[in-house]
């Protein structure tokens, strides 16, 4: 058996199809559009280029974009004084800190500091307990993405066993709220799970967000299972995911290849979520 190939790129293009009728529909009435700002702070080359497609992805909708590069040297309190403006700025309407940070400066005081009308990542503890009680909140985007890429391939996720290897802040956690709000019985993972192995032989829908290349083998596969692979890691010039991909796929029913997997979804959710921001602030709701 060889699993159907779910490809974020065809799930992405639908969706940023649908952004820029919106926004231009919405520009021809008000005159205005979403304005997103990213904040990159030193030289970290993976960041650098998330950045650069943030701003590219920006502009090709037509969106207001700025980049903010500021040198490793930046002290918290100058990062935490761009966020004010930011806070304040009738043009922008997200804004992005991209992570991680440089060691002298705190994650958390970061975070806090974005306001949560315009904490587009989802990762400001207000939009983090909205989520978890099932309020209108900012959802992580690529977690966001992973929902949308299995409703886009019409996978039934109620009664579900759906098992989330990783536990982070950025994916699995949210990822796992999003599978239990859609009636899934969610299994979280981590490094130190007893019989991992086992416990994803029981997946019906096996997302894998650890940032361990090809760590999954084909072998903790269930025959017919849904499997999104969230990881990018590079291996000898090569990008490869989080769970080995050739012996998986003759298992699966569905697999995400990486690269071409949840990649483009993760930016494509973050247009959504500024657009969101842009419509609340419009309609004052
Ligand atoms: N670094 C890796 N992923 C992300 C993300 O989704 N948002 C931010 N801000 N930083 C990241």
């Amino acid at each position: 058996m060889s699993a159907q190939l779910l490809r974020g790129m065809d799930v992405a293009q639908k969706i940023r199809g649908q952004i820029k009728e919106e926004m231009e529909s919405l520009k021809q009435k008000t005159g205005k559009v979403p304005g997103l700002a990213v904040v990159l702070v030193g030289e970290n080359p993976a960041s650098q280029t998330y950045v650069k497609h943030k701003e590219r992805t920006s502009k090709k909708l037509g969106f207001y974009s700025e980049v903010h590069r500021l040198p490793a040297k930046t002290t918290q309190a100058e990062l935490l004084h761009l966020v004010e403006e930011l806070n304040n700025s009738e043009h922008i309407h997200g804004i992005l800190v991209q992570l991680p940070l440089l060691e002298h400066i705190k994650e958390e005081a970061v975070i806090h500091a974005i306001s949560a009308e315009k904490d587009v990542d989802g990762f400001h503890p207000l939009n983090v307990g909205k989520l978890v009680i099932g309020e209108r909140c900012y959802i992580p985007c690529t977690a966001y993405g992973v929902i949308k890429m299995l409703e886009h391939a019409g996978i039934e996720l109620q009664g579900k066993h759906a098992v989330v290897v990783g536990r982070s802040n950025i994916v699995g956690k949210p990822v796992a709220l999003l599978l239990l709000e859609r009636h899934a019985t969610v299994t979280v993972c981590h490094s130190r799970t007893a019989n991992l192995a086992e416990l994803c032989r029981s997946a019906d829908v096996l997302v894998v967000a650890v940032g361990r290349p090809e760590m999954i083998k084909g072998s903790w596969i269930k025959p017919g299972a849904v499997v999104i692979d969230v990881g990018i890691n590079r291996v000898g010039g090569k990008l490869v995911g989080d769970v080995d991909f050739n012996a998986a796929k003759e298992v699966a029913s569905w697999i995400t290849p990486v690269p071409g997997g949840v990649g483009p979804m993760t930016i494509t959710m973050l247009m959504v979520n500024t657009l969101q921001s842009f419509k609340y602030k419009l309609f004052q709701r």
